[in-house]
């Protein structure tokens, strides 16, 4: 995968350098490169940014520079690649950011990440770029950050460890948070017993269907105590009945294929 990143602080992007996504670049599975916007301005003073046409706070990023930089990534394209690449915007008003999009996004050629300022970029450059890109302003949450290069390193991070490789072992990849709808279940290691408490006993006993069942409970318990919201999308229309068991422990009924919560339930937390 070719991964570009236009910025005015291409030094925020250094991390990019380290830990499994700086490994991936060094072994050939994934080529970054970081680009100054300024150094696609003309003027002496390398301006970005204008004030905003009918007034308010703050400046808007220039349009220009934003195309030539674009431009110049767009004709950058890997020769076999196959679609449009895609030019992802952070930005709180995008859509959001989750496991299943950095999934998607994983398959790609190629993707360009530009980093907005300011109270963001001159909208014109967004229409423009959908004849060279396809084009996705994304949110990592529901808060305000003051630049989009937070938004990247994190982006970056969750697409580059699924591209294949870049994780020493993929299975890690399938048990983890979000990778089947629910939170990721506790996890322990030695010593068996840490200044007096001590590991669930179920972990210690070798019965390795035991061990599954209890995680995947230890998941719905987890789930339902602080992201309920996502049992309300979880497709449990052919769980084991165990599973269901656990469910209804929690509070959760499978009514055509969903979960929904017992009204007289209580708080899951304390199920
Ligand atoms: N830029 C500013 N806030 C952001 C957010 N929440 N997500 C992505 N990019 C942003």
């Amino acid at each position: 995968m070719r991964i570009d990143v236009v910025s005015i602080f291409p030094e925020y992007l250094a991390p990019l350098e380290l830990s499994l996504i700086g490994k991936a670049r060094q072994d050939g599975l994934l080529d970054l490169t970081v680009h100054d916007l300024r150094s696609f301005t003309t003027d002496r003073h390398r301006t970005v940014d204008d004030t905003p046409y009918g007034g308010g706070a703050g400046m808007v990023m220039k349009a220009e520079p934003w195309a030539q930089a674009l431009a110049s990534v767009a004709a950058a394209q890997p020769a076999d690649a196959g679609s449009k690449p895609v030019l992802i915007v952070p930005s709180p008003a995008g859509e959001r950011f989750n496991q299943a999009l950095a999934y998607e996004l994983a398959e790609e050629d190629q993707l360009v990440f530009a980093c907005g300022r300011y109270e963001g970029i001159d909208e014109r450059v967004i229409e423009w770029a959908e004849e060279h890109f396809t084009v996705r302003p994304v949110s990592l949450g529901d808060y305000v950050l003051n630049g989009g290069e937070v938004a990247v390193l994190a982006m970056v991070e969750a697409i580059g460890r699924l591209l294949p490789g870049v994780v020493g072992n993929p299975e890690s990849l399938v048990e983890e948070s979000h990778s089947d709808g629910l939170l990721e279940y506790p996890v322990y290691t030695k010593p068996s017993v840490w200044r007096d408490r001590e590991v669930p006993a179920i972990l210690l006993s070798g019965n390795h269907g035991k061990i599954a069942q209890w995680r995947r409970h230890e998941q719905y318990r987890r789930t339902a105590e602080r992201r309920p919201d996502l049992l309300e999308t979880f497709d449990a229309g052919s769980l084991p009945r165990a599973d269901r068991t656990a469910l209804a422990d929690l509070g959760y009924d499978v009514v055509d294929g969903r979960l929904k919560r017992r009204p007289d339930s209580g708080s899951a937390a304390s199920a």
